[in-house]
């Protein structure tokens, strides 16, 4: 099949590709969302499916009736097929659900971390997710980026060595939402295990777009704890997942506590259910559930190095093509060497990124994000800006921050929309502003 029909039978998976939208109250256009590292488009299965279980809709874990029954069980076999879909030791580990995968990497912080000095190591080119919440439990330290934005394994290495066993965790992203690059999590959790540290994957912009295998804990190179987003794979409804292994969840209370978390209840004591149970407070997210069910069957019935082969190809396209624009910077796309996902950031010159992102969606109906991506030390970095700058920047609104523009891609996007996205940006570039 030519790139053309592999897309157009992509398309035909995703709700709401063909919907157009008023552009400069003039006219409608087709939508384009190049916005998908932020959320994608739900899959029709997903949909389907969703709409397919509600007539069995019912309590989890809470009741004898029949439907409750057909809810709990779908709800406890999702567990098995989310451990199996990312390669995980189904014996060991176990699936919490959580709202998304901040949501994931908050818990991990609150319930994994024993002591305030245990070093966790981030890095440099983290989501705020997955920085914020440890500086409050433990110390942190960040592994250092190159000139080109690229994780250091030499700098992780020497911080390992620096800190002689105290490094108890390092927590790091598959696959950076501002750059695209995907770490190799796999040489990371090596080092990270010869040192006696667990490696933390922050999995929410590689699990859509590659194939994960976490390995057996045999392995010196498997994936201690993973989380990711439905929201960015094809499936809404607000679920996402952790998987770590059960034994880390045993001790100490969770830090949402409630219905469905406990065995014992007096005045005096509580005692804890198993994880997951005593993980997931309150009456737990079944319809999200479902959707991601659907979305990793569709996923998995497409294949992931089909998706990762079709996403390569439109983004060298594109970046070949946004190269040829004078004026406009690419961040982190002059490197073949390095694995990346779809994801492309740049700047145009003399033209501030929230113009561009307002006259693309004005009046061209394109969505790309603008800003810092919620990863504002890394943007900081590789736009180079100084102390000074930073601070004198702090207080202004946001589109008067510095940033950059950002378009990432879904399995469905065409060259076509490239190629439009390109004109677009010429025509913007050339009347010097919107
Ligand atoms: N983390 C998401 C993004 O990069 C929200 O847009």
């Amino acid at each position: 099949m030519s790139t053309t029909q592999v897309n157009q039978a992509f398309r035909k998976l995703i709700v709401g590709v063909d919907k157009r939208i008023p552009v400069n109250g003039t006219r409608y256009v087709r939508y384009i969302n190049f916005d998908n590292a932020a959320t994608t488009p739900p899959f029709k299965s997903v949909l389907d499916g969703v709409i397919n279980f509600c007539p069995w809709y019912s309590s989890i874990h809470r009741g004898m009736g029949y439907k409750s029954k057909v809810s709990s069980r779908l709800y406890e076999e999702a567990r098995s097929e989310i451990l199996r879909f990312v390669g995980a030791d189904e014996e060991k580990n176990t699936v919490i659900f959580v709202k998304n995968a901040t949501e994931g990497l908050n818990k991990l912080s609150y319930r994994i971390v024993e002591d305030k000095e245990w070093v966790v190591l981030s890095t440099w080119m983290e989501h705020h997710s997955n920085d914020l919440p440890w500086r409050d439990k433990c110390r942190v330290d960040y592994v250092e980026i190159d000139e080109k934005g690229r994780l250091s394994m030499d700098d992780m290495e020497q911080k390992l060595k620096k800190y002689n066993g105290k490094v108890r965790l390092v927590t790091v992203t598959a696959a950076s939402n501002v750059t695209g690059y995907v770490n190799d999590i796999h040489k990371i959790a090596r080092l990270a295990h010869q040192y006696g540290a667990r490696i933390i994957v922050d999995g929410a912009q590689l699990v859509p777009h590659f194939a994960v295998n976490m390995c057996t804990n045999e392995s010196d190179e498997h994936i201690d704890y993973l989380v990711f987003s439905a929201h960015k794979m094809y499936a809404p409804f607000g679920i996402g997942v952790i998987i770590a292994p059960k034994e880390s969840f045993r001790k100490g209370a969770p830090e949402y506590k409630g219905g469905g978390t406990v065995h014992v209840v007096t005045r005096e004591s509580i005692d804890w259910d198993e994880p997951p149970y005593k993980e997931e407070a309150g009456s737990p997210n079944i319809i999200g559930v479902v959707a991601l069910v659907a979305a990793l069957k569709e996923l998995g019935k497409i294949g992931m190095e089909h998706i990762h082969k079709n996403e390569k190809l439109l983004m060298n396209y594109a970046i070949e093509k946004l190269n040829e624009l004078s004026f406009l910077k690419l961040y982190g796309c002059d490197d073949g060497c390095v694995e990346r996902v779809g994801i492309i950031p740049f700047t145009v010159s003399g033209i501030p990124h929230a113009e561009i992102a307002k006259a693309l969606s004005e009046d061209s109906g394109i969505g790309v994000r603008n800003g810092c991506f919620c990863a504002q030390p890394y943007v900081q970095r590789l736009l180079k800006l100084t102390p000074e700058e930073i601070s004198y920047y702090r207080y202004l609104p946001d589109d008067k921050k510095p940033g950059m523009v950002r378009v990432s891609f879904g399995l469905y996007n065409t060259i076509e929309e490239v190629d439009t996205l390109v004109r677009e940006l010429k025509r913007i570039i050339k009347s010097g502003s919107k």
